[in-house]
């Protein structure tokens, strides 16, 4: 189980992504230190009622510990039961409470970012959990729902219901991702609590995580979108943290297996089918390279295990050409 307030600090953590980082995902990250990673988040009342593929969804390998498992649910009730439910099964070593999704879906049952319009609510499902189970809980929230300054009243009434850990995305409910993330108001709710307090928002470089640290004055970071289609993000935070800049080089070759490696567990989490399910991951790891729109293209149709090998050689054989990627 998880101490985070004898953590080493910062606590640089992979941040949860529904369909993202799933156990395949964190498997590969965890090979580049990810001293954390957050699963991406269950639905508490499909745990309750014993959803098969629900449950397949919060199980792990040893390798991903730490783990913190996300759940998101507006019941005190449900959620302490799914959360005794998850301890019994898989016992990660902290279970975390969405209340910071913005999607519809999810708000207009009012869980994820709706609970910050209700902070008895969210209080209450702290209260129930922490009642419930062993492992220390954590919150996710963002700063507010439409006013950036919400968080700062709700962090303290978290905390006091017994949350052991916060992390807040800098934006509002209303900025969905777009606008910048307010990091110096991050700083602000940090400052109301005493227990650590996570940034996350618009990390998208380790360079930035420094800048983010800084400005924040936070306990650590939450790496979300930089880390996709990027698993060794943290390595080379550690490696600028250790000497300042970049020490591992990401040729064609190191991208391509990596993939590779990382395809291979998904189709043997998902099935044949895994592979249409890869493609997101893929669209990732290739972004931002210049020169291989075609390249790209076939990627996006790729439909089988033998076809991505093929591209990936193709990849790694063209980029030591003149007319390379
Ligand atoms: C594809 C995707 C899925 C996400 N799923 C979750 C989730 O399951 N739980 C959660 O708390 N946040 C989720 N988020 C939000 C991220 O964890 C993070 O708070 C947000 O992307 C801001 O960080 P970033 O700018 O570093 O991406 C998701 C974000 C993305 C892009």
């Amino acid at each position: 189980m998880i101490s985070w307030g004898t953590l080493p600090k910062p606590i640089i953590a992979l941040s949860p992504m529904a369909d993202m980082t799933d156990s395949p995902f964190c498997r590969i990250a965890k090979e580049f230190g990810w001293p954390v990673v957050f699963r991406e988040m269950v639905s508490s009342e499909a745990l309750v009622r014993e959803s098969a593929k629900t449950l397949h969804m919060a199980a792990f390998h040893e390798e991903e510990r730490p783990l913190i498992q996300q759940i998101f649910g507006k019941d005190p009730l449900i959620m302490a039961r799914a959360a005794e439910i998850i301890e019994k099964n898989f016992a990660p070593d902290g279970i975390d409470i969405n209340m910071g999704c913005p999607v519809y879906k999810i708000v207009s049952d009012f869980n994820g970012a709706c609970l910050m319009k209700d902070p008895a609510r969210a209080t209450a499902i702290v209260r129930e959990m922490k009642k419930a189970v062993q492992a220390p809980i954590s919150v996710k929230i963002r700063l507010g729902w439409s006013d950036p300054t919400e968080c700062l009243d709700f962090v303290k009434q978290l905390e006091e219901a017994g949350a052991e850990l916060i992390t807040i995305h800098g934006r509002t409910r209303a900025q969905g991702y777009s606008g910048v993330a307010d990091w110096e108001m991050v700083g602000r709710a940090k400052q109301q609590v005493s227990i650590p307090v996570l940034c996350n928002g618009d990390i998208h470089t380790p360079e930035k995580v420094f800048e983010a640290l800084k400005i924040s004055g936070c306990d650590g970071a939450l790496i979300a979108r930089g880390a996709l289609g990027c698993p060794w993000f943290y390595q080379h935070y550690a490696e600028i943290r250790d000497t300042g800049v970049r020490q591992t080089e990401i040729t064609p070759a190191f991208r391509a297996d990596v993939v590779l490696r990382h395809a291979q567990l998904h189709m043997a989490e998902y099935g044949p089918r895994g592979i249409t399910t890869f493609r997101k991951h893929l669209s990732w790891y290739f972004k931002g390279i210049e020169g291989i729109k075609s390249f790209r293209t076939e990627l996006m149709q790729v439909n089988s295990m033998e076809r991505l090998q093929e591209l990936l050689a193709q990849f790694v054989a063209d980029s030591g050409t003149a007319s390379g990627i």
